[in-house]
């Protein structure tokens, strides 16, 4: 966790209540109420999470709410039936909401798409069609490499109605990491695109994904998705017998298919996020649990209305895009809007053209983003009529109060309450976040616990304490079911403090004396970059690849818009230490290539040496400290004490 972080949330006291008008309307708007409803999700929990399933449609009923009884594995809903799409799609699509707007898409160039849920239903139909005249059915992985376009969430929809595992790789990935993730899910079909527009540019995607699965047996079929359905779209070399075009296939099928009822514990889907180790590693979800999760915190926390328009700037392709764009609030009947570029594309006023063109009435972003229009200047702003928002949110990272004050002011114009959202790919969704007709805001904390969720903050041994570990000490119906492939991975990452009694989500946090969460960052080696998670263990590995490498050290530092940012330690094989800008770039080439473009470290120093224990362990709190400028903490554990001084002169060079 960062210094910087700590002392500026330390010295945070602004509270603000929720707008007394907000509050007139919202699903929960007393702090009693709140409290009432909490101390009963935890006293019981059966009658409680049982009464919210109840809000959905299920083929067949639950015989009981939790199974504990294979502690972490835990199941929700056992015995009953259900499917997430006929929950997001198929209720709404008769009846009164069928002509409601569902998806109101907007590419990049400027382009638009509306599917009302009655189209969903169609096209969510069709596209499951497909890919079961593919062979795909139920239990398969799907890989999905696509744009932010609505087929994206359709495809997800799509698996999820006819019970195909879906694996959503987000479409910055390097050819490299689709492999590892096809090949770790051993998906039978990889559905991609022919382009999608990013800073006007497209992206190659096709040709990033023929890399990718040349080595990935596993795959029978690539499906390729134009990416404006009205073109002849972006040209891409199709392999004869393997690829198939989505749009001729999707003539031939078809237009109904039923929804298969799935078990509640059955696997919904695949998504990797980075750890500790070098290996990303797929979190599991499963169908039950993360339904009524996801559906009870989108209801709740976005105070979802029938007539709001609700945007989330996420991709699908992380944790947010499939909880709060796609699954949580269309469960919810809520008309989202999706958009398929960058926030400066073409200048840096489009999110705020874009609230004021489609009337948004929530908004959900993460802080960087807010420090980057922080950065571009408030006249982008105050081009646009943001009059239609009620309600702002924040997600991926801890929001600096200036980010907070900014986002409350500027774009809230102090009437509109923030959700300062804390959860996890892990936890599925939100666990930690403000209600907004009821809880007074802090500008930096993400206040208290949603219904269900027992937070508390712990010191090693498990007693509370107001600064230390942040653990959840009992399961919630979203909590990730395990690792894909690796149950002892999942027990010794999430079930490796405290005996195994609590999950242990890898942050640290502190305490008020309102009892208030501020989650101030990881505690183990995963870096927050711009809200994407990175394990320093996976930059390392891609680093010591390189034949003059001899071994690396990366570290995360604040950085002023990316919350964090990458710092790498190299030390070269041989007498060499001074590397150079061709080493250098190579490097950055072999993380693009390995990785992706996003996780390519700000800073590279050659070194001939790291500061090690005596044992030969690096000492990476001292690599921090010089990159923060920190006065060195004790370094007479050090083999080499000189190796410090050398390292501070470099890093300020
Ligand atoms: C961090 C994103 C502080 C945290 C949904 C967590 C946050 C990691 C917040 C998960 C927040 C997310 N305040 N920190 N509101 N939201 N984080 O899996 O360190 O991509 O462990 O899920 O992001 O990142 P992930």
């Amino acid at each position: 966790m960062t210094m910087e972080n700590i002392e500026s949330v330390l010295q945070e006291s602004r509270v603000f209540p929720p707008p007394a008008d907000f509050a007139k309307t919202a699903h929960i708007n007393s702090m009693d109420d709140y409290r009432a409803l909490h101390r009963r999700s935890l006293d019981d929990p059966f009658g409680f999470w049982g009464e919210v399933a109840s809000e959905l449609e299920w083929f067949k009923p639950w015989r009981e709410v939790l199974d504990e009884s294979e502690k972490p594995f835990f199941k929700w809903f056992s015995g009953g039936k259900l499917n997430i799409c006929h929950n997001a799609v198929d209720r709404h699509a008769r009846g009164s909401m069928a002509n409601k707007a569902a998806i109101v898409w907007e590419g990049e160039p400027g382009d638009e798409r509306v599917l009302t849920y009655r189209d969903l239903h169609r096209e969510v139909q069709r596209f499951a069609n497909v890919l079961k005249s593919l062979g795909v059915g139920k239990g398969d992985s799907v890989a999905l490499y696509l744009p932010m376009i609505p087929e994206l969430a359709i495809a997800v929809l799509a698996c999820a109605r006819i019970g195909a595992v879906h694996s959503v790789i987000f479409a910055g990935f390097s050819a490299d990491s689709v492999r590892d993730r096809v090949q770790d899910a051993s998906s039978k079909i990889v559905i991609t695109g022919d382009g999608g527009w990013r800073r006007g540019k497209v992206l190659e995607l096709k040709s990033i994904v023929d890399e990718g699965v040349a080595d990935c047996p596993s795959v029978e079929h690539v499906l390729v998705v134009r990416r404006d359905p009205f073109t002849e779209g972006f040209p891409c070399s199709m392999q004869e017998g393997r690829d198939v075009w989505y749009h001729e296939r999707a003539k031939t099928v078809s237009p109904h298919c039923p929804c298969e009822e799935m078990d509640a514990e059955d696997l919904l889907f695949l998504l990797y996020t980075s750890g500790s180790t070098g290996k990303p590693k797929g979190i599991m979800h499963t169908v039950g649990g993360y339904s009524v999760h996801t559906y009870l915190t989108a209801k709740y926390i976005f105070d979802l209305r029938p007539k709001d328009v609700y945007w989330c700037t996420a991709d699908v392709g992380w944790i947010t895009g499939h909880s709060y764009i796609v699954y949580g609030p269309l469960q919810n009947g809520a008309t989202v809007v999706m958009y398929e570029g960058a926030p400066n594309a073409p200048d840096p006023g489009r999110f705020w053209e874009l609230i004021d063109k489609h009337r948004v009435t929530i908004f959900y972003t993460a802080p960087t983003a807010i420090r980057a229009f922080m950065k571009w200047g408030d006249e982008w702003v105050e081009k646009a009529d943001l009059s239609t928002l009620r309600l702002l949110g924040s997600v991926g990272e801890p929001i600096n109060p200036e980010a907070w004050m900014w986002y409350h002011e500027k774009i809230g114009k102090g009437r509109c309450p923030i959700v300062d959202t804390w959860w996890q790919t892990e936890t599925g969704g939100i666990l930690l976040s403000p209600l907004p007709g009821v809880t007074p805001t802090k500008p930096g904390s993400a206040t208290l616990p949603f219904f269900g969720v027992d937070a508390a903050i712990l010191d090693a041994e498990g007693n509370e304490t107001p600064s230390g570990l942040l653990a959840i000490r009992r399961p919630w119906p979203g909590i990730l079911r395990g690792i894909w492939g690796d149950p002892e991975r999942f027990k010794q990452t999430y079930w490796c403090n405290w005996e195994g009694r609590y999950y242990f989500p890898g942050d640290g946090a502190r305490r008020d004396d309102d009892g208030y969460f501020w989650v101030v960052g990881r505690v183990d080696d995963v870096v927050n970059v711009s809200g994407h998670r990175i394990g320093t263990a996976e930059l390392e590995s891609v680093f010591v690849e390189h034949p003059q490498v001899a071994e690396s050290a990366v570290i995360g530092v604040p950085h002023e818009i990316k919350g964090q940012g990458l710092v790498a330690f190299v030390l070269l094989r041989g007498t060499d230490s001074t590397g150079s800008d061709t080493l250098r770039s190579e490097l950055n080439d072999l993380v693009s290539k390995r990785i992706g473009k996003f996780a390519k470290p700000e800073k590279i120093i050659f070194s001939a040496d790291l500061p090690k224990t005596r044992s030969g362990k690096i000492m990476r709190r001292l690599l921090r400290d010089i990159a923060t400028g920190q006065s060195l903490g004790n370094v007479t554990t050090l083999a080499d004490p000189s190796v410090i001084e050398s390292l501070k002169t470099k890093y300020t060079d």
